[in-house]
Order: C-alpha cells, then structure tokens, then sequence
C-alpha cells in the first residue's frame, strides 16, 4: 500500500510516499530554518505562508521522485495536529483536496505519533514491548509501548521541553534558533566536566522531566560570566548537554528496567543529538539491551513517519470527512492511556 504523506506543523513542508508503513519512496523536506532564525524562533505567520509557497512543488517532487504516478497512491495521510493551526490548515486541506481530487482516503494523524512511528522506517524495528522517549521542541515524554498504536504515558515533562531548553540557552548564549544542532556542535569541542551544572532528575525513580531549572542555571552562569569567551562557551554548551543527556538516559534504562523491556527508543528531533545517542547507546550496550533510533533525516520533522503512523491509522479504518479540520480532532496520542 502507497500512502502518500503530508506535514506541514510548524516550519517544515514535507512530502513523502511510503510504502506499507515502512518503505521510504521519497522524503522531500522544504525547511524555514533561514526564514525563522534572524526572529530567534518560528512566526507563525511567516510559516503559515512559507507552507502555501512550498505545498505544490515539495508534493509533487515527492510523488516524481518515488518512481510513480500519483494514481498508484492508496491513500493521503496528513498531520492534523499538534502544531500552529495556520502552519497545519495549509498542508491539511491541500491532502483532503489531493485526495478527494484522486477519490482515495484522506487519514488525519497525530505529529507527536508520527515521530513515534518513525522508527519503524528501518530494517529493524523494536519489538514491542518497548519503552520510547520523545524529544522534540515541544514535547519530553516517556512511553510503554506495546503496539503500532498502542501507548502508555510513563512520565512528561512538568515544564520546558527538552528541545525548547536547547533553543532557549542557544537565544541566552547569542546563538539563534534552532539551537539544538548549534550547542551539539560546541559541545563536541568542550570540557564535559569543567561546568556541573545541575540534574534535574526530581524524583529519580520517577518518570517526569524539568528542564526550567536547567536552563536558569546557564543564565545564572552568564550572569557571573558574561560574554563568555569561546573556550567558555564550548564549556557551558557541554556541560548543559551533558546534564540534559544523563537525566534522558537514566530515566529511558530506568523505565525499561521498570518494564522489565529489552528494547528501548529514542525519537524526536533531540534523538538526532549526538551526546544522547552515545551514551544511551552505551548504557544500553551495557545491560544488553537494544536501542533504536531513527536515521538521523527521520528525528526531525519529515513527512515519512507522518507515512508510516498513517499507514497503520488507515489500516485500523480511520478516514477523515470532508467537513474534518484541522487540530480539533488531534488528540495527543489517542490511544495513549495515562498512568
Ligand atoms: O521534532 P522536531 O523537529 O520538532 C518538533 O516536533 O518540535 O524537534 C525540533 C527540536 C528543536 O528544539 C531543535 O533545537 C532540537 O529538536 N534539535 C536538537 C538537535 N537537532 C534538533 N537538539 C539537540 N541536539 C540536536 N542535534
Ligand atoms: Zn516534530
């Protein structure tokens, strides 16, 4: 089955034709990055309207470069929410218009489970059961999962998300947005031990984050050292990584200790942070546990893990109407059931 996929939440436009859930045909990704960057974060308005530019030529290059004609799709899956209403309308009424025009199946998806279905874009899945963190620019969540579209909310973050405290230190250290690629660079060239700043493990055999805390103490640091020179900077940039890295990989081995899970996963576009994938890699290597985490062009968004929660949503009969819209019916994950 040939889904093709549609993500249009905040300040990506992307396309993707995936086959059965699994197999990319194409993945085409149209970023705002240098849009965003000079306002040190997204404008909602600015992305809304980047969407409308981009929408036709990043959904047709995805069909040309999958190898097929657009008649051959079985089905349009789309990001409903959550995101940035204008952002999302754009890329949710052009798929229900694709799709009506083809007289095929629009499939409305959650963004939060695409990204976790992003991890069956590769040859080896985890086998479920398995515990997965989510790490993006909005969310921190850990999750007992124990089928496609099956979860369980271990824990959450009580306040920034784990992407968000990255994009706020880069603003605070004079770095611009998206900052999470920016600190995992400088990190690379620091001292992970000259600065300690805090972990925020609250309750260690808990599952919930905070990341507020954190991010105050790189500001107190700046306050006591301002304009840091660039040894210091790279020291600061390694030293929040560091402590953001230790408080996910406890609490992801934690959680499936808990669960008693042999395989675990990190997903969201903070997977994509080199810091987190060695040392969970690590942790994991040393309890003979199997860790997996997307290819690094599926951590951020795409619209192939769009295709592939689609694929299993279609399956199980969900189809959106015509008179659908966007957000309203976008629970976070639907079938998440909370501890
Ligand atoms: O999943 P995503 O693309 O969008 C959301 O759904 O939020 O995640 C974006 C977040 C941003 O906060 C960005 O700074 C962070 O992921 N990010 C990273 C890295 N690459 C992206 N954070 C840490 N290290 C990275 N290498
Ligand atoms: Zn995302």
């Amino acid at each position: 089955m040939k889904i093709l996929a549609i993500e249009s939440s905040c300040d990506e436009t992307a396309a993707a034709v995936v086959e059965d859930g699994t197999r990319v045909l194409s993945s085409v990704v149209a970023s705002q990055v240098a849009v965003h960057h000079v306002y040190g974060g997204v404008v909602p308005e600015l992305a809304s309207r980047k969407h409308v530019e981009a929408i036709v030529p990043v959904v047709r290059e995805a069909v040309e470069s999958a190898g097929i004609h657009r008649s051959e799709l079985d089905a349009v899956a789309v990001t409903q929410g959550p995101g940035l209403v204008g952002a999302l309308l754009v890329g949710f009424s052009y798929a229900k218009a694709y799709a009506w025009g083809l007289g095929i199946p629009c499939v409305g998806v959650n963004h939060l489970e695409g990204h976790m279905s992003s991890i069956f874009l590769g040859d080896t899945p985890p086998e479920f059961p398995y515990v997965a963190l989510l790490v993006s620019g909005g969310h921190t969540s850990l999750y007992y999962v124990t089928g496609p579209t099956e979860y369980e909310l271990m824990g959450q973050t009580r306040d920034d998300a784990v992407g968000e405290a990255y994009d706020k230190v880069s603003k605070m250290l004079g770095l611009g947005y998206p900052g999470g690629v920016v600190i995992d660079g400088l990190a690379r060239k620091g001292d992970l031990k000259a600065i300690a700043f805090p972990r925020p493990y609250l309750d260690k055999k808990a599952f919930d984050f905070s990341f507020s805390g954190l991010k105050s103490a790189v500001g107190r640091h700046l306050k006591d050292y301002p304009d840091p020179d660039e040894v210091r900077l790279h020291n600061i940039a390694a030293g929040f990584q560091e402590s953001v890295a230790e408080v996910l990989c406890h609490k992801l081995i934690y959680a499936a200790k808990v669960k008693n899970c042999r395989h675990i996963a990190v997903v969201g576009g903070v997977a994509a942070n080199s810091r987190v994938r060695a040392m969970v890699g690590d942790a994991a290597a040393r309890r003979g546990l199997s860790f997996h985490t997307p290819e690094l062009k599926y951590c951020g968004d795409n619209a192939a893990m769009i295709g592939a929660i689609g694929y299993h949503r279609f399956v199980e009969g969900s189809a959106l109407g015509l008179n659908d819209d966007a957000y309203s019916r976008a629970r976070l994950p639907s079938n998440t059931k909370h501890k």
